[in-house]
């Protein structure tokens, strides 16, 4: 088939046609990115409120980026984790750097739901335990393991019966909690701000309990912050509640839309492993970890101006008292606007003025922009909400 590259109607044929029907499309192709804007296939320009899922945290076709990944190319691509590298090095120094008190050790692979594998088998290998506490509306990815911590039954239905054996109990309830951590508890496993469900931030004294009750009870506490790190105007968004967990799994935002996955835990964790229990041919490869360290070190100044824009944007929003809106919620750049209708009209309105957001539920409409956001790029989006939610 001959086509040029921007040719809409022969890229959705072949996507149509030729890849496994798992996802429901939007109808534009996003070719080509600058900063926090993206084009499509006819060149139209759109404000990016979503960084791909929370992935493109320096924007796009940031110069800096590119220069790095280009270097590293012409170096070394692929290095096995039982060789030493300079980039690997490098990265682990970053992100150590940068992990709460006592997290000393990392495992680096691919993609979120890897490093949430690697977590499960962490956990396991060290306590001898088979028992999962997850929260209700939890996401932690669709691999077999991190499918069984994850609540909703149209994603767990047809796979079950799932390993490790979880209970799911609600958010922020402290009596569930207490009543679900036994002596047989593996850990508890949670997202400081569920993501996929709506944007939920959990309670303070929510994550506090966890701590204290896994630390009482020889279980381990494990934070998902594949979505939240690096948005809530702190490298991690546990880090809020004054709690440092056991195991902090990240992913997305790491390294700009590089794949990468990271399983960050204490010393007692990552350095009682036994040998060959887990690892990846790709993790820890020198261009993942070059990408991620140039993102960390870009991201280092972006804390304090992300936290106030974020709440700037919450504030505007309401003020815009949308007769639509049932409430806003999040922190920093990691937002959600819960409507009282279903949101699927208003996230295609958006996309008609140039203004990408997700979707979070039926009801919610998530905004994860690129952390390269300024005054201007808040400006426009609340321009476009306010012609949209009228
Ligand atoms: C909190 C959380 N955990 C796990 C995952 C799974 O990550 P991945 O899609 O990279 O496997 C996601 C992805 O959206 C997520 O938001």
């Amino acid at each position: 088939m001959s086509a040029t590259l921007h040719d809409l109607a022969w890229m959705q044929a072949a996507e149509n046609e030729h890849q496994a029907t798992l996802y429901a499309k939007r109808d534009i192709a996003l070719v080509r990115g600058e900063g926090a804007y993206l084009f499509d296939s006819d060149g139209k320009r759109y404000l990016d409120a979503m960084s791909n899922y929370g992935v493109a945290s320096l924007g796009h076709a940031d110069p800096g980026f590119a220069a790095a990944l280009t270097n590293q190319l012409g170096l070394l691509t692929t290095c096995h984790q039982s060789f030493y590298n300079d980039a690997r090095a490098e990265f682990l120094d970053a992100i150590i750097g940068i992990a709460p008190a006592g997290i000393t050790r990392a495992f680096l692979s691919n993609s979120g739901a890897e490093a949430i594998e690697a977590a499960i088998k962490f956990a396991i290998a060290t306590t001898g335990r088979r028992k999962f506490v997850a929260l209700k509306r939890a996401y932690h990815g669709r691999t077999l393991g991190a499918l069984a911590v994850t609540h909703d039954p149209k994603y767990r239905g047809p796979f079950e019966p799932l390993f490790p054996e979880v209970t799911h109990i609600g958010a922020n309830d402290l009596d569930a909690l207490d009543a679900a951590i036994g002596d047989d508890t593996t850990a508890v496993i949670l997202e400081p701000i569920q993501g996929e469900a709506g944007i939920f931030p959990l309670q303070d004294d929510f994550l506090q309990a966890v701590r204290r009750l896994t630390t009482e009870r020889g279980a381990i506490f494990i934070a998902d912050e594949i979505q939240s790190a690096f948005r809530t105007g702190a490298p991690w968004a546990i880090s809020h509640a004054g709690v440092s967990p056991d195991i902090i799994v990240t992913a997305k935002a790491v390294a700009n839309g590089f794949p990468i996955g990271v399983t960050l835990s204490t010393e007692a964790i990552g350095a009682g492993l036994p040998g060959g229990a887990h690892g990846s041919t790709f993790g820890g490869n020198p261009l993942a970890c070059a990408a991620g360290t140039y993102t960390l070190k870009a991201l280092d100044s972006r804390y304090a101006s992300n936290a106030e824009l974020g709440a700037e944007i919450v504030e505007r929003i309401l003020a815009l008292n949308s007769p639509k809106i049932r409430a806003v919620r999040g922190r920093g750049l990691m937002m959600g606007v819960e409507l009282k209708e279903r949101v699927t009209p208003t996230l295609r309105a958006l996309q008609d003025r140039g203004i990408l957001v997700l979707p979070a539920g039926a009801l919610v409409f998530r905004l994860l922009p690129p952390l390269i956001w300024e005054r201007e790029q808040a400006d426009e989006l609340i321009d476009g909400l306010a012609a949209v939610l009228a």
